[in-house]
């Protein structure tokens, strides 16, 4: 009896830990600066991710993100990217911007697509974060809007996956 019930109690608690980490794994971040910096560095780290397709690597830059630059998405904007589809909420891109020396690290700006955040431009989340972290803007950046608005008919973005 004792083992019966033990084998229950262990059998739930399992399934309850397996929940609970599955719905860790899938749950999104706030559209928040420090928030959202924790979740693609530790939560579901972005140097995990694939890169923007047909940018695999460091590639010459064009102004205003630095000389060198790197761009990572997530499952969900790189399904999107290779599809040349609009992004769906989830979707996250994070570009790292690098200097001539394409060694230094100069600053991280990712965009971050949340249903209702901002449905004026996008219902995109913009942010700007030092080398290590430091948040420098973030939410509804007013410089990145402006910049990316003549792409407002392209998903308020610069990058287009071409299919060959
Ligand atoms: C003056 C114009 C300008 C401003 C301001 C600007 N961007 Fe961009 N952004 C660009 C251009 C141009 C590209 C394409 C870069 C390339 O691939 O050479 C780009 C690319 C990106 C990308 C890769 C996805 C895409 O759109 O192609 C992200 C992410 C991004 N910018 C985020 C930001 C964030 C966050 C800010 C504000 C902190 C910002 N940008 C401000 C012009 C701008």
């Amino acid at each position: 009896m004792f083992k019966k019930i033990l084998g229950v109690v262990v059998c739930v608690s399992l399934f309850a830990v397996s929940g609970f980490l599955m719905a860790g794994q899938s749950k999104m971040p706030e559209p928040e600066g420090a928030v959202f910096w924790t979740y693609i560095t530790k939560d579901n780290p972005y140097h995990k991710w694939h890169f923007f397709p047909g940018k695999e690597c460091l590639y010459e830059g064009k102004s205003p993100h630095g000389a060198y630059l790197k761009v990572y998405v997530n499952d969900i904007a790189y399904k999107a990217a290779s599809e040349d589809k609009p992004m769906p909420y989830g979707a996250i891109i994070v570009k790292e911007n690098y200097g001539k020396d394409k060694k230094t690290l100069m600053a991280i700006t990712p965009m971050y697509k949340v249903e209702g955040f901002n449905p004026e431009a996008g219902d995109w989340f913009w942010a700007k974060y030092g080398p290590s972290g430091k948040v420098m803007a973030a939410g509804k950046v007013k410089g990145c809007i402006k910049c990316h608005s003549v792409q407002k008919d392209k998903d308020w973005r610069f990058l287009h996956f071409e299919k060959k």
